[in-house]
């Protein structure tokens, strides 16, 4: 697949089935996101994967920093509510946490580290697209809690840019190609007068 292919071919999966990309298929695809630009090198990334048994052990983190949102805000979560987060790697065969990891620098804003990371975790979706497999960049509150972050060795003011679920996309829920429509979105700019 060429790579213009595979970037009409991305689209966000929803539930994804086994088989998940091959530890040697795994590789390329988080080689494909460290290439991504990185303005002064700083390499602001750190890529966690969760497979097997390790899902289910970060299901209960999820989980638990629910509880802990909840109740810092005074209320409980249902059962509902906790099973949903304990579950919720289960839609896919293998999820990989794209963080953008702070970096001391003068000169490369932070922004432009988070950006650096969103570059990564796009170049992993569309690599893994050329590979075959279905994907879906998630984030959501878990995201953004310190609870969560610490469970994966991250300090607070780094940033969790995306959980992106792999895996493969049965027909049932494969969605086609798409080529985006260009209207309202591209101006030529013109020097006024
Ligand atoms: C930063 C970011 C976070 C996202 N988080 C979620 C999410 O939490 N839940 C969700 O359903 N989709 C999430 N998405 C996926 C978008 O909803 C999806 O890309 C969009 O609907 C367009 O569909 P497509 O990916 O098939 O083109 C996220 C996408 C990005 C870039």
């Amino acid at each position: 697949m060429d790579a213009l292919e595979a970037v009409w071919a991305r689209r966000s999966i929803g539930r994804l089935s086994e088989p998940a990309p091959s530890s040697e298929e795994l590789r390329l695809v988080l080689a494909a996101a460290a290439a991504a630009p990185d303005h002064g090198e700083l390499r602001p990334w750190r890529f966690v994967v969760l497979q097997g048994a390790a899902k289910d052990g970060f299901g209960r983190v999820l989980a638990d920093a629910l509880l802990t949102r909840c109740r810092a805000k005074g209320v409980a979560p249902t059962d509902g509510q906790l099973c949903k987060e304990r579950t919720k790697l289960g839609r896919a065969p293998l999820v990989v946490v794209v963080a953008a990891v702070r970096r001391p620098s003068d000169t490369i804003p932070w922004e432009e580290q988070f950006a650096a990371g969103a570059a990564a975790a796009q170049n992993a979706l569309i690599a893994a697209t050329a590979l075959g497999y279905g994907s879906m960049w998630r984030t959501g509150e878990v995201a953004y809690d310190d609870e969560v972050k610490g469970a994966l060795g991250l300090a607070a003011e780094d940033a969790i840019v995306g959980f992106l679920y792999l895996g493969t996309a049965t027909p049932e829920v494969a969605k086609p190609s798409r080529r985006p429509d260009l209207a309202g979105l591209v101006e030529h700019w013109e020097p006024p007068g």
